[in-house]
């Protein structure tokens, strides 16, 4: 089968459109023919090495050789064991820290895999995955966003980013998005009410104070976020440098001891609230926002784009045409 490769660590470059064996399912797992995976910047990241927390499993050399997490197709094969899935099943599957989407084929647990909604497109679905999941639950998770409350997404130009000013706005929330320049229009149009472009101004030091942060790259000190919480207001980091989220996981809990301001990181769990963000995006309160697409073979010029900071809202790589 045809895959794209990544035997190094390093940018687009390295990766290859070759021949590789085609997998077979071991006893627990589905052989699914993969229709379309969406790339997030978990696949960047084991791409290129950083941030360090990437090379625990392979230190000099990438653990992972073909990349793609989210992923939908139709079930090819099934293990001995498998009893939820059958053969022409058309499914969904988030295969974070697992990967193996960027081919023909890939094999995958049959505890990770959900049925595809009826009516809703490959492209569609591969890309309600992890991205939608870092963004229900950083809007969600421990306290949803009330009506009228002040929001800052930092990262809300790219894929998460981009569902979490929906939900966000859905819930009431003025909604403020940082990204760089060339995405404030994008922003705008999901609904943020008021953008901030990176490059120019250090969204922690203005006046606005805000009563959730979510934070997709770490990119300011936590005292930093601290002064621009409301007193009640959480900050959660859920991506970015390691030094940050060793920072955020040790002193995150100290700076909210005795203050109303709560910090710390979020970890998100795989696909446990699909059935949540399928019903928000059946219902037409989030779209994905899909801004690039590009066949298999020519997959390496999506991972440019996220490399480069020129990709907007969601790519979709198409590995078979279909609905
Ligand atoms: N905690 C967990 O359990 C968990 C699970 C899954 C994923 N994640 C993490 O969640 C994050 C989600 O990322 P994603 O897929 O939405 O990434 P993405 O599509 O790459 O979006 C990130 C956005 O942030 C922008 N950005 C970069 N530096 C910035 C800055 N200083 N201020 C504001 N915006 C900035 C990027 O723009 P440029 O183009 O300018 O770079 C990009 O548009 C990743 O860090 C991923 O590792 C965490």
């Amino acid at each position: 089968m045809k895959a794209l490769v990544n035997t190094k660590y390093g940018n687009h470059e390295v990766l290859e459109y070759k021949d590789v064996e085609k997998p077979a399912p071991k006893k627990n797992e589905v052989l699914i023919k993969v229709h379309s995976v969406s790339l997030n910047s978990s696949d960047m990241e084991n791409l290129t090495g950083h941030p360090g927390y990437i090379r625990i499993f392979g230190p000099f050399k990438p653990a992972i050789h073909i990349l793609g997490s989210d992923i939908s197709g139709i079930v090819e094969a099934v293990g001995k064991k498998v009893s939820k899935f059958q053969v022409g099943d058309k499914v969904v599957v988030d295969l974070l820290m697992i990967c193996g989407g960027l081919a023909e084929y890939v094999c995958a647990p049959e505890k990770r895999i959900h049925k595809k909604l009826v009516g809703m497109s490959f492209e569609i679905a591969s890309t309600i995955l992890q991205a939608a999941d870092v963004a229900f639950q950083g809007i969600n998770t421990k306290g949803r966003v009330k009506q009228g409350q002040k929001v800052l997404i930092i990262g809300a130009g790219g894929g998460s980013g981009s569902f979490a000013i929906q939900l966000a706005k859905h819930y009431g929330a003025e909604v403020t998005g940082v990204d760089n320049g060339s995405k404030l229009d994008l922003m705008k149009s999901l609904g943020a009410d008021h953008v901030i472009d990176y490059t120019q101004v250090d969204c922690t030091k203005t006046k606005e104070r805000y009563d959730l942060i979510l934070d997709l790259v770490a990119a300011h000190p936590l005292l930093q976020y601290k002064s621009a919480l409301n007193p009640g207001g959480k900050y959660f980091i859920v991506g970015g440098k390691l030094s940050r989220i060793f920072k955020t996981l040790i002193f995150g809990p100290i700076l909210s001891l005795f203050s109303k301001k709560k910090m710390g990181m979020l970890f998100v769990k795989t696909s446990k609230y699909l059935d949540d963000i399928v019903t928000l995006v059946k219902n037409g309160i989030i779209k994905p926002s899909i801004k690039h697409k590009f066949d298999l073979k020519d997959a390496a010029e999506g991972f440019r784009l996220l490399i480069e900071g020129q990709s907007k809202g969601k790519i979709i790589i198409t590995v078979v045409k279909s609905r």
